[in-house]
């Protein structure tokens, strides 16, 4: 358990870090580190820098380790309880207002928001090999133009609320996402839904559909050359409750009786009123338990000089 050093209203204070509940839903804690935890962090990992830690991965945990160090081992242990707990099982992982006033726009911090995503994801688990980019974790661009064959990169677009993970045959337990620079935006805030707060969570879960497999595949650039089986509701977390893996893009239904439950599906989330919004700032991360979350993106305003790049590191849990 953790040792909190005290609590003041909302927000629990912690060596190096505190927390407090997001005010658009208290189930998503808001942890915020020190700028003196950043320094320390930076300080111990600038010696290794971002290659050596992509080449060697022990250096993942060596860095996941500083960091909960300089927290006084107590950062790891409260994420994990936060990961595990199904009520929360998110976080919003940012630094503090000085701390943000030090970011510069360089390639260089970004290599160390890399670093930093890098020891938050090795604290809860192990990232999966991305296939997209070719390393445990994805960079990618958003522009104002796109072309590509999924709604990932595309501005103009609500990106539907979803899980990841769908058309893998490994375990993504979590989902990190991370915004790395920003320039010329407006809305495009992450949105979030949890499960349980889905209004017809009973329906869709009770209905006959709800075990059946259901063929998911990808468009090739993802460059998975596969297809796999799996209902949307594919298991049961400890509790009996539900786990879910649904995204409307990667979905082949094979009958009409499938494709009509998933498109209901579709429209009953995307009308959820309790569907959120989670503004990420630059360095912040928003990590969730991907199987009791739905994630997804508000679209932009449109803008010529609208550029975004976002880091996503998704994999599975190792201590639970
Ligand atoms: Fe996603």
């Amino acid at each position: 358990m953790n040792t909190a050093l005290t609590t003041t209203e909302s927000i629990t204070y912690y060596q190096g870090f505190q927390v407090r509940p997001h005010t658009e839903n208290p189930r998503l804690q808001v942890v915020t580190i020190e700028k003196s935890t950043l320094t320390k962090f930076n300080e111990e990992t600038d010696e290794w820098g971002l290659q050596a830690i992509e080449y060697k991965p022990f250096l993942r945990y060596a860095a996941a380790d500083i960091l909960d160090r300089a927290c006084n081992y107590e950062l790891g242990t409260l994420l994990n309880e936060i990961m595990q707990d199904r009520e929360k099982a998110a976080f919003l992982l940012e630094a503090d207002d000085s701390a943000q006033a030090d970011f510069v726009d360089s390639d260089e911090q970004r290599d160390f928001f890399v670093i930093l995503s890098t020891a938050v994801s090795h604290l809860i688990g192990l990232p999966n090999f991305d296939a997209m980019y070719g390393k445990y974790y994805a960079r990618f661009t958003v522009e104002n133009d796109d072309n590509s064959d999924s709604y990932l990169r595309q501005a103009h677009r609500r990106m539907e609320l979803h899980n990841d993970g769908t058309y893998v045959d490994e375990r993504t337990d979590f989902v990190l996402m991370m915004k790395m620079s920003e320039k010329n935006m407006e809305m495009g805030d992450s949105l979030l839904l949890h499960i349980d707060d889905w209004e017809d969570l009973e329906h869709f879960y009770n209905h006959s559909l709800a075990k059946q497999d259901i063929v998911w595949a990808t468009p090739p650039s993802k460059n998975i050359h596969s297809q796999v089986e799996h209902p949307v509701f594919f298991e049961e977390d400890k509790n009996g409750k539900p786990h879910m893996l649904f995204i409307d893009q990667f979905a082949c239904p094979q009958r009409m009786q499938e494709g009509l439950y998933l498109y209901k599906m579709g429209e009953s989330l995307e009308s959820d009123t309790n569907c959120f919004n989670v503004r990420v700032k630059i360095g912040a991360m928003l990590v969730v338990q991907n199987h009791c979350w739905l994630h997804g993106r508000d679209k932009f305003i449109s803008h010529p000089g609208l550029k975004r790049e976002l880091l996503r590191q998704r994999g599975h849990f190792t201590n639970k």
